[in-house]
């Protein structure tokens, strides 16, 4: 939530008059490797462009990267952008994110690299995932676009190798409007990808990579120290919020809550809920439009599966990846987020109580 802080902070940078990248970036950069546990961390302009820089860092045109069937669409294109191809793999039907197994059954000769994503805000198997990458010579950019804050056995997701992606998109649990991090602790990757952020410059107009303009600005940055000092209240209403759904919700036939895996600190980016259509009587749809009718703002992610998103034609059929099908039209995500206070709750979970009630 943005109050008179972010407003104050942003105010200062105008009038200083030094809109672009510098100090106040510097800063912000390093406050949240400081906070994730990371020695480095690069702002960029969007999560989507710390997943194409950090792809075009590990990646060559021709490799393959894993990546869960069940994502946003960036977690893969930005594989594909950078001329590379992505394997998609099943998930956990637990967690709904990529797990080991799932992993190495696609692995090939041409696989670099594991991307997974820990989705809605649970962390993934990291554990497992940094021994397969380690045990078949694989790297890793962890997809935490979602996972501001989420933990694994109380370590931050942000700080485990190889990179990690950030968005702070301003749905996210921090925000600075548009906007991303790479954190690694890794020293040539993340100079690589500070070359690549602006030009490939190495000195002043002297350019050793095909880079882009993928920097951010100080406005973003000035908006973001603000945002991740609130981070931590932000994750305690979440996670509190959670709970309260949790509770409200528990003991309904055919709803499946998120299932936290041991050891998972969960940031709840979404509350998200799997609703088995035959044995609520109702379909996921029906429900998403019931509570659209009372005024609470449901949302489905996602409605596809990357094997049948358009763009990714021909990477596999339902039968090849279930569990991610059978999501995609089962999933729901009832609102989380700080701003809801114990009526707004109570409201939602009496709604979805009374509706799955009527089937
Ligand atoms: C899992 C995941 N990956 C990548 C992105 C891309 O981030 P951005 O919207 O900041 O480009 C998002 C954000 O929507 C996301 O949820």
């Amino acid at each position: 939530m943005l109050d008179r802080r972010e407003i104050e902070a942003v105010r200062r940078v105008l009038e200083s008059g030094r809109l672009r990248a510098g100090r106040i970036t510097e800063d912000f950069e390093n406050r949240f490797a400081a906070a994730v546990g990371a020695r480095y961390a690069i702002a960029v302009s969007s999560g989507t462009a710390a997943l194409y820089l950090a792809c075009r860092a590990v990646l060559q045109p021709g490799d393959e990267a894993i990546v869960p069937d069940f994502t946003f669409v960036a977690t893969a294109a930005m594989v594909a952008a950078v001329g590379a191809r992505p394997a998609f793999a099943d998930v956990d039907p637990e967690t709904f994110t990529l797990g080991p197994e799932q992993a190495e059954r696609r692995i090939t000769s041409k696989t670099r690299a594991l991307i997974p994503v820990h989705l809605y805000g649970q962390p993934t198997d990291i554990p497992g995932l940094a021994r397969l990458a380690r045990r078949r010579g694989l790297r890793i950019i962890w997809d935490a676009a979602q996972a501001h804050g989420a933990q694994f056995h109380g370590r931050d997701v942000g700080s485990f190798a190889d990179a990690v992606c950030y968005s702070f998109y301003p749905s996210k649990n921090m925000t600075t409007g548009e906007g991303g991090m790479i954190t690694t602790s890794d020293a040539r990757l993340a100079r690589e990808i500070r070359l690549l952020r602006s030009h490939g410059e190495a000195s002043r107009y002297r350019h050793i990579r095909l880079g882009h303009n993928f920097r951010t600005t100080d406005i973003a940055s000035a908006i973001g120290r603000v945002q991740l000092a609130k981070l931590p209240a932000a994750l305690g209403a979440r996670r509190r919020n959670a709970a309260r759904l949790m509770r409200g919700l528990e003991g309904l036939p055919g709803l499946q809550l998120p299932q936290i895996a041991p050891g998972r600190n969960h940031a709840f980016s979404l509350f998200t809920v799997c609703i088995d259509r035959k044995r609520t009587g109702i379909s996921r749809d029906k429900l998403l439009q019931a509570l659209g009718e009372r005024g609470i703002g449901a949302a489905v992610h996602y409605p596809l599966p990357l094997h049948r998103q358009p763009v990714f034609r021909g990477y596999g059929s339902d039968q090849d990846f279930p569990i991610s099908a059978r999501l995609a039209k089962s999933v729901l995500s009832l609102p989380v987020h700080p701003g809801l206070n114990a009526d707004d709750l109570l409201y939602i979970v009496q709604s979805v109580r009374e509706i799955l009630k009527a089937g």
